[in-house]
């Protein structure tokens, strides 16, 4: 904390810094990078006057930030865990998907997402081998009117009950993804995993800052969904397991409560609804109805 006190002619110097970094741009012939750029510079230039940074500070700042690159590599994208613990990825969420009437919340993305997922049927088994308790997923694909979207593409993707998501692994196993298709009637049904609580990644540079700031690196349970059709805006989104204690203290800020579903505990034994065996394993079921914004609001 400093005590300096900033006089007129030093504020003087400050701003006229400003001015001049913000005039650079003055020939810049894309209006949207200009107006991008100019409010960086405020903001940054703000940040920094506001705490009055110290040069070790900033230098830590880069040497953090050269870090974080350093550990990126196809698989690991320590640039957007910074973005998802400091919500910037959850605020561009926000801010890029406005309410929409009664259309579904969309929810940060995360690293994890593959393409290319295996397709199912509907009534297919998402799991693809991987470990946890089966759970029956079913609902609705509709429109704000309430008419069904038939032939939306669902994407799922979830950790294992380790808290790994098969990329994680160094083997090529594919499990815990998959894709399917709504019916007709807009409906779809899969047999996935319950969702259970995972740590992201924290033996990085994200990692230090989460203990250095005294918090935790794990994620509420949930189960991802990337929902697209023809004409509607794309839902990228979870589901969060009611009842979960980490609700509250999600460490990239992604529970919104209208996600938070039922996850209905069945004792070992209890018919399943497509007839499947699950042997002598107890599973789970919810429900998630899934509403599509019109793509052009
Ligand atoms: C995920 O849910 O897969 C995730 C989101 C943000 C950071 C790390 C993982
Ligand atoms: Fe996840």
């Amino acid at each position: 904390m400093t005590d300096e006190i900033v006089t007129d002619t030093q504020t003087a110097v400050e701003e006229q810094l400003v001015d001049n970094v913000v005039r650079s741009f003055d020939d810049c012939t894309d209006p949207r990078l200009k107006q991008l750029l100019t409010s960086l510079v405020h903001h940054l230039h703000g940040f920094i006057r506001d705490v009055r940074l110290t040069e070790a500070e900033w230098n830590a700042a880069i040497e953090f930030l050269t870090e974080v690159g350093h550990i990126t590599d196809d698989r690991r994208q320590e640039f957007i865990l910074l973005s998802d613990v400091l919500g910037a990825s959850m605020q561009t969420i926000n801010v890029a998907n406005p309410a929409c009437e009664n259309a579904t919340e969309a929810t940060v993305f995360g690293p994890f997402f593959v393409d290319d997922a295996p397709r199912i049927d509907l009534g297919g088994d998402a799991s693809g081998g991987a470990s946890g308790q089966p759970c029956w997923v079913e609902g609705t694909v509709r429109d704000t009117g309430g008419d069904p979207v038939p032939g939306a593409r669902i994407e799922i993707w979830e950790a294992d009950e380790d808290g790994f998501y098969d990329v994680q692994y160094d083997d090529a196993r594919v499990g815990g993804r998959a894709h399917l298709y709504s019916d007709d009637d807009g409906h779809y049904r899969f047999w996935a995993l319950t969702p259970t609580p995972y740590p992201i990644p924290h033996d990085g540079p994200v990692g230090r800052i989460l203990t250095a700031t005294g918090r935790s690196p794990m994620r509420a349970s949930h189960l991802h969904f990337m929902v697209t059709a023809e004409g509607m805006r794309t839902l990228v989104t979870h589901i969060f397991v009611s009842g979960d204690e980490l609700l509250d203290s999600d460490t990239v800020f992604g529970v919104k409560d209208s996600l938070i579903k039922e996850f209905v505990e069945q004792p070992a034994g209890t018919p399943t609804p497509d007839g499947r065996d699950v042997g002598d394993k107890s599973w789970a079921r919810t429900v998630f109805d899934i509403v599509l914004a019109p793509a052009d609001v």
